[in-house]
């Protein structure tokens, strides 16, 4: 019998764990998001709409830090996450794992906008060109699967 309670508070623990770990991911993705805002809104954006200098080192580092959260996108919607929702605005709709090959798609299209633009910028020209082509991108998924709570 004893043996038998601490097995089912075992297998609890490790539900517990799993459920804690999988609430981690949705973190780490809504992490990667805001990054990207950052980088696209917060360093590229604001460059090209004059609000900052024109610099090259930090569009280098705001193009490194999209392609690689683009890289790892998909993965951070793994199907254990379906229907878990973590802190402020945002959440995944269901349609994320529901239509996966084409939210694959648009992170496909996402990441190689982001890597053909980012060879294309040299000067505040062509990132002034290079921002509205990201942007799209990332409008273009949230509309179908991003979904604004309250
Ligand atoms: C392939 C689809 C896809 C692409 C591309 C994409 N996003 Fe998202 N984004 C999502 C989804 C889905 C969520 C909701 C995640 C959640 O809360 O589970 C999200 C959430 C966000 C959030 C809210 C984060 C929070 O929790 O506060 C921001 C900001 C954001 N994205 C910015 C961007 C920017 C900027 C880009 C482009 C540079 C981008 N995203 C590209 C799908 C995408």
């Amino acid at each position: 019998m004893m043996k038998r309670i601490l097995l089912v508070a075992g297998m609890m623990l490790i539900g517990v764990g799993a459920v804690s770990a999988q609430q981690d991911i949705v973190k780490q993705r809504q992490q990667a998001m805001k990054d990207n805002g950052k980088s696209l809104g917060g360093v590229l954006g604001a460059m090209a709409k004059d609000k900052i200098p024109y610099d090259q080192k930090a569009v280098d580092a705001a193009f490194a830090q999209l392609e690689a959260s683009g890289k790892e996108l998909v993965s951070l919607f793994p199907d254990s996450t379906k229907g878990l929702k973590g802190e402020g605005k945002y959440s995944s709709s269901p349609k994320v794992w529901e239509n996966r090959s084409d939210f694959e798609t648009h992170a496909a299209k996402y990441n190689k906008a982001v890597s053909e633009t980012k060879a294309s910028v040299k000067d505040l020209a062509t990132l002034k060109a290079a921002v509205p082509v990201i942007g799209k991108q990332c409008s273009g998924c949230h509309e179908t699967f991003r979904l604004k709570d309250g």
